[in-house]
């Protein structure tokens, strides 16, 4: 078939003409293309650029075509150079000259364009509705956690007790920074690219205010080169995913670990997890790996996209035609990466006893045994003297800090001496739940402040389904 840009005599090489096709990616675009073309034409009939019958005629093809792709029942010629080029051929195969009239006054340089942002304008909420289902798969878990005192980590090692509510808020707060960055980029890609044409805008009186607001677009875009030549919308929108599948990837090393034996604080049900086609014991916690090794295919797709722009003249170039393979693949891989974790996370059976019992090993009061003396008055750095001489201690004995005695404590450092008395003070101070729950400073894991958090988030969750 000849293309739209091919006179008599030209002679492209059939495996090039192969190369520079984009149809089996960019057919993806079939309704957006045509909602950007509905949007054209009426305009053209509007400003009188094609008489108004021409107008009508391309309106009324255009709608039933888009009504058709909507249903995947639009036979697409398989043998078009991209989606946009089939869209002229069709329309002229169904109206001959009223369809060579659809492309004046735009190029296929703004239709990707505005194909483009259409797509990340349902792409992102999409994505969005995602992330509150995950959310609210968290918080379901969270809420049965409120007093489950775990072990929390630094450097992997067990440093201070929080609760599992505690822990998984701390997902929640990034999801929910996840959301806020996919709804900003909404927010800065709504503009419409439609009427900058090749890059010039066009001779033509193409009304651009009007497409843009016939698309729900708030303007156009400032300036016909950048709108044809920018692909912010693109980088933006891979970065937030791609920091949502590191977040997602963090969460799923952490559910990995929880499940094996060494942790033994979760077990992955059989909704989500799977079988060992030779060890008969095992149950592994696949969806999560998986999770955490598609991390890296998305942060591929915004290095892909970053790398083939950094070096574009303004304005189109043939290299954007690769973007939308990258905002495609990230956008799938997001979406199934969410849908995943939701379930994995409903499948997990928290055993909230192993966390306790992990949490009481380790002297994980060491800093409260130190702040109990700050309380009563002596400065931190010997109050950090004095608990680091206890805890030494208690390795060396193998005992634990609460069954020291006064006399014990002021043996091991002075600054107990007449501090800690055998009145039992300290012991309920040092208990795991009296650790937690005076930490309730906003953010802290203190039973009343993770309840709170919850409510918060659940306010989130539903504001964004809308
Ligand atoms: N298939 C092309 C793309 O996806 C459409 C734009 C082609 N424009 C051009 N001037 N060759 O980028």
């Amino acid at each position: 078939m000849a293309r739209l840009w091919e006179t008599a005599g030209s002679e492209l090489d059939p495996a090039i003409d192969g190369f520079l096709r984009s149809l089996p990616v960019d057919v993806r675009l079939l309704p957006e293309d045509l909602e950007g073309s509905l949007a054209h034409v009426g305009m053209l009939g509007a400003n009188g650029i094609v008489p108004r019958e021409v107008a009508e005629a391309l309106t009324r093809e255009l709608r039933d075509m888009l009504g058709s792709a909507r249903d995947g029942r639009l036979p697409v010629d398989p043998d078009s150079e991209d989606v946009h080029s089939f869209i002229e051929e069709e329309l002229t195969r169904r109206l001959g000259d009223g369809g060579k009239s659809v492309h004046a006054g735009r190029s296929r340089n703004d239709q990707v364009a505005v194909a483009l942002r259409l797509f990340l304008r349902s792409g992102s909420k999409r994505v969005m509705l995602a992330i509150a289902d995950a959310v609210d798969a968290i918080l379901d878990l969270a809420s049965g956690g409120i007093h489950a005192v775990m072990p929390g980590y630094t450097h992997l090692q067990r440093a201070q007790p929080v609760t599992f509510a505690h822990h998984l808020l701390a997902w929640c707060a990034g999801l929910e920074r996840d959301h806020g960055r996919f709804r900003d980029a909404a927010a800065r890609a709504d503009e419409c690219p439609l009427g900058s044409c090749a890059l010039a805008g066009s001779g033509l009186p193409v009304d651009r205010e009007a497409t843009a607001r016939s698309l729900g677009f708030p303007r156009p875009g400032r300036n016909t080169m950048d709108a044809v030549g920018d692909r912010d919308a693109c980088s933006e929108f891979a970065a937030a995913c791609a920091l949502l599948m590191t977040h997602c990837s963090r969460f799923a090393e952490e559910m990995t670990l929880w499940s094996s034996s060494e942790f033994g604080f979760v077990r992955v049900g059989t909704r989500a997890s799977t079988g060992s086609s030779v060890m008969p014991q095992k149950r592994n916690p696949d969806p999560a790996e998986l999770i955490r090794g598609k991390a890296g295919r998305v942060i591929g797709s915004l290095v892909a996209l970053l790398t083939m722009q950094k070096g574009l003249p303004y304005a189109y170039d043939r290299d954007l035609q690769e973007d939308k393979a990258a905002v495609f693949d990230a956008h799938d891989t997001a979406l199934g990466c969410l849908g995943a974790l939701a379930i994995l996370v409903r499948a997990l059976e928290p055993d909230h006893a192993r966390m306790r019992e992990a949490a009481s090993e380790g002297f994980l009061d060491a800093t409260d045994l130190a702040e109990f003396l700050v309380a009563k008055g002596l400065p931190f750095r010997t109050a950090y003297a004095a608990a680091k001489a206890a805890v030494g201690h208690c390795i060396g004995e193998g005992i634990r800090i609460s069954s020291l005695t006064a006399a014990g404590f002021a043996g091991i450092h002075p600054a107990f001496a007449g501090v800690v008395r055998d009145d039992g003070e300290l012991a309920l101070y040092l208990e795991l739940d009296a650790c937690v729950g005076r930490r309730a400073q906003t953010g802290g894991p203190a039973p009343v402040r993770v309840m709170e958090e919850i409510a918060r988030l659940r306010a989130f969750t539903a504001d964004a389904r809308g």
